[in-house]
Order: C-alpha cells, then sequence, then structure tokens
C-alpha cells in the first residue's frame, strides 16, 4: 500500500488523499467528461425523443433544459467533487454529514446502471463484427430477438446465451483492466484515445449518410417542427430527462471526476465545453440517424416515420436494415457499432468509478482491490441477469424504473437537501468563482433550487402516476415489482445501510494537487 510522504502535503488528512489518483491535465479531465456524457444516451436515445416530441421544435425545450437545469446541475456536481475532493458519499459527507445517504444512493444506482450498460455494449460489440458479412441475412428482426439473443416469453431463465455471454465477459474484462489502471493511465489515457477516434469514426458516419438517397427526407422528418408540441408537458418532461441521463448528472459521474481535477482549474468553463461538446454530438446523431433512415424508408418505398424506431429496435433492427441495403454498408455498420461501443464503454468506466471511489474511500481500500470488490459482483450479476434468454426483458424493466425513479428522483431530492435545507449552494458558489471564468450568483441558485426541483418534480409524478395507471411495457406486475420497483426500492435501502452501518471518517479535504496515479 502507498503511503503519503510529505512532498504530497496530505499529513492532514493521511495517506488515502494522496492515492486517490488525479488527472494529469485540464484537457485529459475535459475529454474524460466528455467520454463519460457522450453514450447510448446521445446515440440512440436522443434521435428517437426529439422526433417523437416535436421535431424542430423539440430544440426550444431541449435548450431551455440545458440552461436551466443541465449546466446548472452540472455546476453543482463539479461545485462537490472539486471542493471536497472525494467520491460522491464522502463529497456530501464533507459538505454536510446529513448528505452522506445521498451520496451513496448515487453509488447504488450506478451499480445498477453498470451492471445492464455492459450488456448493451457487448451486443453492439457482436454486431460490429456482424456487420462484416451481413450475418442477419434478409431477416435482421427475427436474427437479433431470435437467433442472437433467443428472447424468451415474459419470466426470468437460466438459459445462457453464449454469443452474448462471451461478448459481456470480453466487454468486463476490458473495463476492469482500465478501471484497475488508474485514474490518468486508465480512464484519462482511454479518453485520449478513444474520444477523437470516436469522433472521427462518426463524423465520417454522418457524412456518409449525408449522402445515401432518401437522406433529406429522414432529415425533414427530424427538423420539420411542430410547435403545438411546446404546450404539451410531455415534451418539456422528455426534454428534461433527456439531459440528465446524457450529461451524466445526478448520479456521482461528475462529482467523482471532478475530485481528479487540479484545483485551480476552471471547472465552470470546462463545464461548458463539456455541455455544449455533448449536446453537439447528440444533434450530430440526430442527423447522422434520420438521414439513414430517410434512406431505408425510400428503399422499402415507405415514409420515414414508419421506419422509426427507438433504442435497441433502432440499432439491432433499424440500422442492420440499413447496413444491407447501402452501398458500402458493412462500413455503415462497422462505424455505428464501433461508435457505439466506444461511447459506451467511455461512458460506463465513469459509471463504475463512481463505485469503486466511494468504496475506496470508505473502507481505505487500496485500487485494485476496490475495483476487483466491485467490479466481479457487477460481472458475475451482469452475466446471471442479462446474458440469459429473458435477459433483454429485465434490461428493458430495470433501465426504465432506474432512470425515472433513480437517477431522477435523487437529482430532485438532492437539490432540495442541498438547496434549501442545508443551505449549501453559497459556499459551493464561492468555490467554483474563485478559478472559474463564468461567475455564479443567485440566478444559478434559483435554478439549482427552486427551477429545476419544480420541473424535475413535475416529471417524476407525471411518470409515477403514468407508470402506476399502466403497468410498463406490459409485463407481469410481479416481475415489475422485482426489477422495477424493487431495484429502486432496493438501491435506496442500501445507500441507507452502508451510510449507517459504518461511521465514515470525515476528515478535511486535501487543498494540494494530486500529481500521483496510483
Ligand atoms: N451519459 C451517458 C449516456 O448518454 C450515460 O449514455
Amino acid at each position: 500500500m502507498a503511503t503519503a510522504g510529505p512532498q504530497d502535503g496530505t499529513q492532514q488528512t493521511g495517506g488515502q488523499e494522496a492515492r486517490r489518483g488525479a488527472f494529469s491535465s485540464r484537457k485529459v479531465f475535459i475529454l474524460a467528461a466528455i467520454g463519460s456524457a457522450v453514450g447510448l444516451g446521445n446515440i440512440w436515445r436522443f434521435p428517437y425523443v426529439a422526433y417523437e416530441n416535436g421535431g424542430g421544435a423539440f430544440v426550444i425545450p431541449y435548450l431551455i433544459a440545458l440552461l436551466t437545469a443541465g449546466l446548472p446541475f452540472l455546476f453543482l456536481d463539479y461545485a462537490l467533487g472539486h471542493k471536497h475532493r472525494g467520491s460522491a458519499p464522502l463529497s456530501m459527507a464533507r459538505e454536510n454529514r446529513k448528505a452522506e445517504p445521498l451520496g451513496w444512493w448515487q453509488v447504488g444506482i450506478c451499480f445498477v446502471i453498470a451492471v445492464y450498460y455492459a450488456v448493451i455494449i457487448a451486443y453492439a460489440l457482436r454486431y460490429t463484427f456482424f456487420s462484416v458479412n451481413k450475418a442477419w441475412g434478409d431477416d435482421p428482426e427475427g436474427y437479433f430477438f431470435g437467433e442472437f439473443l433467443q428472447t424468451s416469453d415474459p419470466g426470468v431463465t437460466l438459459d445462457f446465451v453464449a454469443g452474448v455471454l462471451i461478448a459481456l465477459l470480453v466487454v468486463w474484462a476490458a473495463v476492469l483492466l482500465i478501471m484497475g489502471l488508474g485514474v490518468q493511465k486508465g480512464i484519462g489515457a482511454t479518453s485520449v484515445v478513444f474520444i477523437p477516434l470516436l469522433v472521427l469514426a462518426f463524423g465520417f458516419l454522418v457524412v456518409r449518410a449525408l449522402f445515401l438517397p432518401g437522406a433529406a427526407d429522414g432529415l425533414d422528418t427530424l427538423f420539420t417542427p411542430d410547435w403545438d408540441a411546446l404546450t404539451n408537458a410531455s415534451v418539456w418532461a422528455a426534454a428534461f430527462g433527456q439531459i440528465f441521463f446524457s450529461l451524466s448528472i445526478g448520479f456521482g459521474i461528475m462529482i467523482t471526476y471532478a475530485s481528479y481535477v487540479g484545483r485551480r482549474t476552471d471547472m465552470t468553463g470546462s463545464g461548458m465545453v463539456v455541455g455544449l461538446s455533448n449536446s453537439g454530438f447528440e444533434l450530430l446523431a440526430g442527423i447522422g440517424v434520420f438521414a439513414a433512415l430517410g434512406f431505408m424508408a425510400q428503399a422499402n418505398g415507405t415514409a420515414v416515420d414508419e421506419v422509426v424506431a427507438d433504442g435497441i429496435g433502432l440499432a439491432f433492427v433499424a440500422f442492420p436494415t440499413i447496413i444491407s441495403e447501402a452501398a458500402g454498408g458493412s462500413l455503415i455498420g462497422v462505424l455505428f457499432f464501433g461508435s457505439l461501443v466506444i461511447a459506451g464503454l467511455t461512458s460506463l468506466i465513469s459509471v463504475l468509478e463512481v463505485v469503486v471511489s466511494a468504496v475506496r474511500d470508505k473502507f481505505d481500500l487500496r485500487r485494485l482491490t476496490a475495483v476487483l470488490v466491485v467490479g466481479v459482483p457487477a460481472t458475475v450479476l451482469s452475466v446471471v441477469l442479462f446474458s440469459t434468454t429473458s435477459g433483454l426483458l429485465v434490461l428493458d424493466i430495470v433501465d426504465y424504473f432506474i432512470n425515472q425513479f433513480g437517477i431522477l428522483l435523487v437529482a430532485v431530492v438532492t437539490m432540495v437537501v442541498l438547496g434549501l435545507a442545508l443551505r449549501a449552494l453559497p459556499g459551493l458558489a464561492a468555490h467554483l468563482n474563485r478559478h472559474g471564468s463564468l461567475r455564479l450568483g443567485k440566478v444559478w441558485m434559483a435554478m439549482v433550487a427552486v427551477v429545476t426541483p419544480l420541473a424535475l418534480g413535475y416529471v417524476l409524478v407525471r411518470a409515477f402516476i403514468d407508470t402506476v395507471k399502466e403497468p410498463y411495457g406490459g409485463y407481469p406486475d410481479w416481475m415489475l415489482n422485482v426489477f422495477g420497483w424493487g431495484t429502486a426500492a432496493l438501491v435506496l435501502i442500501v445507500a441507507l445501510v452502508i451510510t449507517f452501518a459504518r461511521r465514515t471518517a470525515v476528515t478535511p479535504a486535501d487543498e494540494t494537487d494530486q500529481e500521483v496515479d496510483r
């Protein structure tokens, strides 16, 4: 175990501070934060959400959500992590002991997300190779659900699907290796290599898609504004929901990453770069995906709105169809699925880092030990739950519930607790203002303590009523109770147990920059 030397300046806080690791520069931090933000949410979620919620008119609620909730909450996460230099629970505890359970709640949510997010990357990994010889033949839908996933009827099975299981093990091995290498040599270096690669691959894909016949019809369909949509509350709800998942805010990620950044870094300026890059990428994805769907519609002689699909259907059914029909389809496939793998991996490592750093801080573990303590159970659960013939059904339920009643709920509670109950915002704003290029003042506090909680609170209440009225996805009640409501509740219970089972030693945050990466 490494010890802190006097040169680390950590005598007051002990060896743990020096061993946390750090990004080597602001540039690396920004690339890692973009790597976390740009993920499956951008590539397959945004195009469909924008199309479903007013098309071109969606730009308005989306931008308002970005400015009133996205960036303000990003700054809140940055302030917590950067000021207190700890994992989500430790940073919360340093802000105020009473806030520690919020951090563990976020950690639990991240654990759940990591366990299923890896599976989608595994699918994409297989499909990168399937694209080369268009393994799905002339029936992409039948191939995906029948041959590849061998999807069962609703229920839970332990019938493992070798094709998914092996790819999933490869994904977990890669992720744990990167995490084991440390903050700079693992997470930072991966982002420095993969993010430019992702921009190149995806940029090329978008340009190729724009030259496909029918592309203009696709873009017309996406961008034709439906102004009436702006009077529809669910459109605004969709914009706020999209921003939170996509920017990786509210579930501990940005707190954790900000804790690895040098003391004198301009965090607000960095946040603007990250926020705008994420939205830029989202727009790019919308353009590329709809150009490709326009081509698919023309090839099939149908209207674009008849070929639009969301999430899993878009990636693993619509895109293979496009790949089969377009000239140079295999290259489009490798670029599309390769981009999903890269974007997914750099997000997955950020989600898992929330858990690893929290466990390290609480139990004073070496990095490698923490990676194994977190990674081995995560891998086992991932395999047992999701590489079986019932995996996709369980994934669909867990994803829906943990997004609504995990991420959004913890975000609202965090803002109310920190903003209104503990009055933490002035101190946090002062911290970011010390080196920030953007001044945070009363407007920021009003956004974080009032506007965003009201907007998100509304989104949540609506989602709750809808979900109670109409069981999600038509799944049997017991499945929704166990994997949906049950998972969301379990995360909260575990968070309370961990907080109170062992008192956290809340030492002051280290004031020195950390050069070490162990
Ligand atoms: N922000 C990540 C995504 O968009 C989690 O997928």
